[in-house]
């Protein structure tokens, strides 16, 4: 078996903040030790757990005991699955939730749940009473490997995704990958585009370590480490850059297409870690054709995300992707400079930089695409 070289699960994982360190861990039935890990965290005593109508019913009882055992006064509060949770009026119902629950400065917020529940109470947690503590107990598998890592609060409004959030870092971050057990098979793929991405940017043993395991599905050892090893890079990867100066954009490989993609064929009729899966195998195409990155990686990559049961090609997202609309929606991407955009793109499996890429360049590639 090949070991991955980079990180190891047994290794403490901490997010290095400015104000202070949050500690992530990563442990199988770590869910009932998460009142034990609050407690020496915050002063107070109340505890507010937010979850969703999928991992309420399945966890949030879990959550309170572990919480009143420690001490915790624990209120539990579930919102509608789903990114449409992530708006201005749930915001205003977990406010006012806080306040029924006597949540006070030193007090707790809990995240129980995907990147939806993470960023809406996290958010909440960031703006009530100027900011109370949150613990991020992450349950699907895209919240384990980076929305509950690195501080990152928002809700959508009509006009777009995130516009308005914040910078608000946990104490802890609870990852009990055991809770993976009850994710849904479609769900569980698209966190693992995102997982393949820590190993194209930076860890080719991982990748390695991958493309050993595709295809069948994966053992609870196997999902304890891919989440221990993508959590301590996501920590690693945050705490040199907190707060997005320059070094966290390679987190975006794959993104600036897989953004795109999702802007063309509409937000919402492809997910989030498909448009990320063709992305990649996007951006290795036109770091080939540029000759920046090692030849034959944009295939190494799509043939471990087709094993995965993940998109590689445009058209398995949808039939006849308007190219030109692509182009558009790429050089549109947030991470412009001049008339380049910022790409992020690989040396070889598991190294990576950030270059500046005009239309021309890029135009060619994403017009032969299949
Ligand atoms: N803050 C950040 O840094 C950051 C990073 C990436 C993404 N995000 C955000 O994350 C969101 C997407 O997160 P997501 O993909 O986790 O979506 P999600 O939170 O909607 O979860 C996906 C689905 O899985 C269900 N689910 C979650 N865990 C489960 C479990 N253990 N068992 C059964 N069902 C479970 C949820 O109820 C939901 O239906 C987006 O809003 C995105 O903007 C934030
Ligand atoms: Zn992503």
């Amino acid at each position: 078996m090949l070991e991955c070289a980079a990180v190891q699960e047994s290794q403490d994982i901490v997010v290095h903040g400015r104000d202070g360190d949050c500690p992530v861990v990563v442990r199988p039935g770590a869910l009932d030790a998460l009142g034990a890990l609050a407690a020496p965290r915050v002063r107070g005593r109340a505890a507010a757990v937010v979850a969703d109508s999928n991992t309420g019913p399945l966890y949030a009882a879990r959550a309170a005991a572990s919480l009143e055992a420690a001490g915790f006064r624990a209120a539990v509060r579930e919102v509608p699955a789903g990114e449409g949770s992530k708006n201005v009026a749930r915001l205003q119902e977990l406010w006012e939730f806080f306040h029924g629950a006597g949540v006070a400065r030193g007090d707790l917020v809990v995240a129980l749940g995907g990147g939806v529940v993470g960023d809406l109470a996290g958010f909440a947690a960031a703006t009530w009473m100027r900011g109370v503590a949150v613990v991020q107990v992450p349950t699907s598998l895209l919240a384990f490997v980076d929305s509950s890592i690195g501080g990152k609060t928002a809700v959508d409004l009509p006009a777009g995704k995130n516009l308005a959030g914040a910078f608000h870092q946990p104490v802890a971050v609870v990852a009990d990958p055991l809770l993976l057990r009850t994710l849904p098979p479609r769900e569980f793929s698209q966190g693992m585009a995102e997982v393949v991405k820590y190993g194209c940017i930076r860890d080719a043993a991982f990748f390695a370590w991958l493309e050993g395991r595709a295809g069948a599905p994966f053992a609870d050892a196997d999902v304890s480490r891919i989440v221990a090893v993508c959590a301590a890079h996501k920590a690693a990867v945050v705490s040199a850059d907190e707060r997005e100066g320059g070094l966290r954009a390679v987190l975006n490989f794959g993104h600036t297409v897989g953004h795109a993609l999702e802007k063309v064929l509409g937000y919402g009729t492809v997910a989030h870690g498909e448009a990320v899966a063709a992305g990649m195998v996007a951006a290795a195409r036109i770091g080939e054709a540029l000759g920046r990155t090692e030849a034959g990686t944009a295939a190494r990559i799509a043939a471990l995300l087709a094993r995965l049961s993940l998109p590689t090609r445009l058209g398995d997202l949808a039939p006849g992707v308007d190219r030109g609309g692509l182009l558009a929606a790429t050089m549109s991407d947030k991470k412009r400079a001049g008339d380049a955009v910022r790409f992020v793109l690989l040396d070889r499996v598991g190294a990576c930089s950030s270059v500046p890429l005009r239309p021309d360049e890029i135009a060619p590639v994403l017009a032969s695409l299949p």
